[in-house]
């Protein structure tokens, strides 16, 4: 699985930021949109491009290219904390069409490997997806990788041209842990983290993303 570390200085700042727990919650929440926004365009780069010719008010051609790929863009929102990373998204992504998942983690503590989580998805609602779409799943927390697998699992009937998870912070097992079943998937995260504690928290992390970014 190709992975992208979006880690320009502008999104360390960020990051940096949400890390920290003095942050509040209005800053966490803004913080979190801003990284969707960065990690959309970085997406979009990954995207096919073709060439085309425009005409400009001078009357004379120019050269430039088009990426088709962003008007055919699913985003699939894990709800709750994915959703002002969403809002960023769309800001790269304005025609993408939206889907939701809401899943809960069963926050048992885990002792040995393999860290799994037994992840309970209450609802979900897909718009309809087509060959020539990009799917981006949207979670900012990639700890486990067992609520991301779940996902996954609910989309990997349909036909798609090309899988993203866009993810703001990544522990090192959870990314081994999804690049080993999707080997096909682009994940984008900010940073990648070594540890994840016994109740599944990445360490050393940012808390918990969804009950910082909405108090
Ligand atoms: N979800 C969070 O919000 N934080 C973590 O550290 C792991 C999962």
């Amino acid at each position: 699985m190709p992975l992208f570390k979006v880690d320009t200085p502008l999104a360390r700042h960020i990051l940096t930021q949400l890390r920290d727990k003095n942050t509040n919650q209005v800053l966490f929440r803004k913080n979190l949109v801003r990284l969707g926004r960065l990690l959309g365009y970085a997406i979009a780069n990954t995207m096919e491009v073709e060439e085309l010719m425009v005409e400009t008010p001078l009357n004379v051609y120019a050269r430039g290219i088009r990426i088709s790929g962003l008007d055919h863009v699913v985003i699939i929102n894990v709800m709750r904390a994915a959703t002002p990373l969403v809002e960023g998204l769309l800001k790269a992504f304005p025609s993408a069409r939206q889907g939701v998942v809401v899943a809960k983690r069963r926050e048992e503590k885990f002792e040995t490997s393999p860290k799994e989580m037994q992840v309970d998805i209450h609802y979900y609602k897909f718009p309809e997806i087509r060959e020539e779409d990009n799917i981006i799943v949207a979670d900012p927390m990639l700890a486990t990788g067992s609520t991301l697998l779940n996902v996954m699992k609910l989309l990997e009937k349909e036909k798609v041209r090309r899988r993203y998870i866009a993810s703001v912070l990544s522990s090192q097992y959870g990314v081994e842990r999804v690049m080993s079943e999707h080997p096909g998937v682009y994940l984008f995260t900010v940073d990648i983290d070594p540890e994840i504690n016994s109740m599944g928290y990445i360490v050393p992390g940012l808390g918990d993303a969804g009950d910082r970014a909405f108090g």
